[in-house]
């Protein structure tokens, strides 16, 4: 019995393993994500992430800061705030995947 259930637990990690994996950005897209973080983001927010019209988005800045909360403000923006919605331009996906690339520290 606990064999069989040990056998399940080890499918569905693996099945989440290979799911995970197939979601996984290309490097080129990730290139191409940065170089627009950089470009757009940055012109708000800094060339270097260190604040500007937006505030800093450096791993200090970000530091215990709430992915989902993070997330909703780069996925819907916060209009009154010239901050502007990515919706449509970035999948839930990438913004996450930016936002765990500011909270370690973009390279410069
Ligand atoms: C037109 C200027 C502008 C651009 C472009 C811009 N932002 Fe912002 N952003 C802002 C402003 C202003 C705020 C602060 C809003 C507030 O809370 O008052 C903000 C807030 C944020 C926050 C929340 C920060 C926190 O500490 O809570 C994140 C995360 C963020 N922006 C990420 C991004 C990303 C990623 C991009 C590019 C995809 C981007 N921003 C592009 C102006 C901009």
């Amino acid at each position: 019995m606990l064999r069989i259930f040990l056998l399940l637990i080890f499918a569905l990690s693996f099945s989440n393993s290979t799911k995970s994996h197939a979601e996984e950005l290309t490097s080129q897209r990730q290139a191409a994500l940065i170089h627009m973080l950089k470009h757009d983001c940055g012109s708000c927010h800094g060339l270097t992430m260190k604040g500007g019209l937006g505030p800093p988005l450096t791993p200090d800045a970000l530091a215990g800061k709430d992915m989902d909360i993070l997330s909703d403000t780069v996925f819907y923006g916060l209009p009154e705030r010239a901050m502007p919605p990515w919706e449509g331009m970035l999948s839930r996906e990438e913004i996450v995947w930016l936002i765990k690339q500011l909270k370690k520290g973009i390279p410069q």
